[in-house]
């Protein structure tokens, strides 16, 4: 059995059915503070497995050790975590006591458990504003927000552990842009309130829940102004976590990890890519840069190619159609009861 914490989320709901596709047995622990209890079923209408769920907090020591009691637990996927930037710099105190102390309880219940192995959902977040493009993981790292800091504080706590016990097998996943959404539309990313992200608020444009949606910043030094990232769709990412997994499970150590495709696009680029492909239109209105945002960020993924023989293989027509595909289906997210 494999433990996803978080496993009810954006990114973990894709993991899961990408693990249970691979004949995982899986258990989700989530406390649904970001997340629906709805995206169980969708999990289990794609694959026909339903998750073992449980409502447990990070936070709740006992009720971890419940789900170790219960289960045989081989291996965790950590997801588990606050991750609004903005919220962090007017909250820090939230993000620290959730997402370290969180993380902190599930380790010492591993430990109690003998269960040493575990994939960290980490973000490219934690190379600041890097010196230059593609990011490498040897790369320094540093935080500009709390949200940041508490990635890095993991990494570093990790790789303690590590030096302590050189019996765990952990791979920290550096996060590039994840996007998308599973191709039956089913599980999808669904934000509370406005999308902080971009894709998610061109499809609210898109469908017509926003009127515009706001570009922060084209006077970057990028070819057209507008912000460059490395957009990864949701799908390459979850097959990436099988693939740490499998490392983990035939090795011990700890290792970084950057997912990403290893392709920048810019704002405009993007804007342009989802009308083209799904035939709509995203009125737009430039606006001032937003606080802490850097002009160009993408990866290069060639140790997660090399050491994990992992590779993204969707394209941006493939991301756009997909994430158009979830919204139409599901206008409000999982509240939209398409399905049911
Ligand atoms: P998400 O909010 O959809 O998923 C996180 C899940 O964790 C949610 O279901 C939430 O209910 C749950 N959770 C939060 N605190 C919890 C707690 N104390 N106890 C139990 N469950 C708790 O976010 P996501 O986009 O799927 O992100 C998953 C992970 O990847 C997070 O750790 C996030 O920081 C990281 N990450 C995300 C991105 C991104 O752009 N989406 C980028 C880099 C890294
Ligand atoms: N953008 C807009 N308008 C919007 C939203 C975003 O123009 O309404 C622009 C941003 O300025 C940026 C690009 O679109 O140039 C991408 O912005 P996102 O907010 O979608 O993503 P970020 O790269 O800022 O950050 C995301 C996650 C972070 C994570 C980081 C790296 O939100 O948590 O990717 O993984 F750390």
């Amino acid at each position: 059995m494999i433990l996803l914490t978080g496993g009810a989320g954006y990114i973990g709901s894709h993991t899961c059915v990408e693990l249970q596709e691979a004949n995982y047995d899986i258990v989700i622990a989530d406390n649904l503070s970001n997340s629906h209890i709805e995206s169980i079923d969708r999990i289990y209408e794609i694959t026909g497995k339903r998750p073992a769920f449980y409502d447990t907090d990070l936070l709740d020591g006992e009720g971890l050790n419940a789900i170790f009691e219960e289960n045989q637990i081989e291996a965790v996927i950590h997801f588990g975590g606050l991750k609004a930037v903005g919220e962090s710099v007017a909250e820090p105190l939230k993000y620290y006591r959730n997402n370290i102390a969180g993380t902190v309880n599930l380790l010492e219940v591993m430990k109690q458990h003998n269960v040493k192995n575990l994939v960290f959902s980490s973000s490219a977040t934690v190379y600041g504003d890097p010196h230059s493009v593609p990011i490498q993981e040897h790369f320094a790292l540093t935080a500009t927000n709390p949200y940041g800091r508490t990635k890095l504080m993991i990494e570093e706590m990790l790789k303690d552990l590590y030096h302590a016990d050189p019996e765990w097998s952990i791979s920290i996943l550096r996060y590039f842009n994840p996007v998308g959404a599973h191709e039956s539309g089913l599980i999808g990313e669904d934000p509370n309130g406005i999308p902080n992200n971009l894709f998610p608020f061109i499809a609210q444009v898109a469908i017509g829940s926003r009127s515009c949606l706001h570009i922060f910043g084209d006077d970057y030094p990028t070819a057209d102004g507008t912000g460059v990232r490395d957009y990864i769709h949701v799908m390459d990412l979850a097959n990436g976590h099988v693939k740490a997994l499998e490392k983990n499970l035939y090795s011990t150590g700890t290792d970084a990890y950057n997912l990403g495709t290893g392709i920048g696009y810019s704002v405009l680029q993007m804007v342009r890519a989802f009308e083209k492909v799904n035939q709509v239109g995203i009125p737009y209105k430039v606006m001032s840069r937003r606080q802490g945002d850097i002009a160009e960020c993408y990866a290069d993924s060639s140790k997660a190619n090399s050491e994990l023989n992992w590779y993204a293989t969707r394209g941006i027509s493939q991301m756009c159609r997909d994430a158009w595909n979830w919204q139409v289906k599901n206008p409000s997210g999982y509240k939209s009861h398409a399905f049911s």
